[in-house]
């Protein structure tokens, strides 16, 4: 794909509606057309987000960016599938602007590319990796018990003990964020669970 300036900012033609109910086919097809180029531009803008994480300690060891990088290394020399081991690379990617929620704002990024389990990792792995250190803040350690009987408890349980709480040593060699960049891009190619996948589906054939 062709990335002219009218792709960077937006089609040069434009829907003419005032109000959505006033929408045409030619209106819509103009949108469709220019949702595709946005959407083949998703991997930069997450990879884009994920090295606003460098430099941010917050009193850990290492920062944000290799913590994140440590946890994709260890679960990728593990043995682990690309769309695992993105998820592990983007796991923390919302503590920017989730602060108070960040493992759903990774969850909700990954949701579309990823197996149901790889997202319920994602989405639930603060309450598995507080077993670490919850008890340390006054807060419950065994708050991950609440999820015991889901199918995916045990999964959750050995991402946080293999790969995410043990990816913090100053020591570790970790990949590079390059390294990752096309099991990002490769991954979210394509969306496998998306209200929009349809539409994505069709404008690629
Ligand atoms: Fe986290
Ligand atoms: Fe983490």
């Amino acid at each position: 794909m062709d990335v002219t300036e009218d792709t960077l900012h937006g089609a040069a033609e434009r829907a003419k509606f005032r109000e959505m109910k006033e929408g045409t086919a030619e209106d819509w097809a103009i949108i469709g057309a220019d949702y595709m180029q946005f959407a083949a531009g998703l991997p930069d803008r997450v990879l884009a987000h994920l090295r606003l994480l460098d430099g941010d300690f917050g009193g850990f060891p290492i920062c944000r960016l290799e913590h994140s990088l440590q946890t994709a290394t260890r679960a990728h020399r593990d043995g682990r599938d690309e769309a695992y081991v993105v998820m592990a690379l983007l796991h923390d990617i919302g503590d920017t602007l989730g602060t108070f929620n960040h493992p759903e704002v990774a969850a909700s990024i990954i949701k579309p590319f990823v197996s149901e389990e790889v997202h319920w990792i994602c989405q639930n792995h603060g309450h598995f990796q507080g077993y670490y250190y919850f008890h340390y803040l006054g807060m419950d350690q065994n708050s991950r018990e609440q999820f015991r009987d889901n199918p995916s408890f045990d999964a959750c349980a050995e991402f946080c003990e293999k790969y995410d709480q043990a990816a913090f040593d100053p020591a570790y060699r970790s990949e590079s964020l390059e390294f990752f960049e096309p099991m990002v891009r490769r991954v979210m190619a394509r969306p496998i669970n998306s209200l929009y996948a349809k539409v994505a589906e069709a404008k690629a054939a």
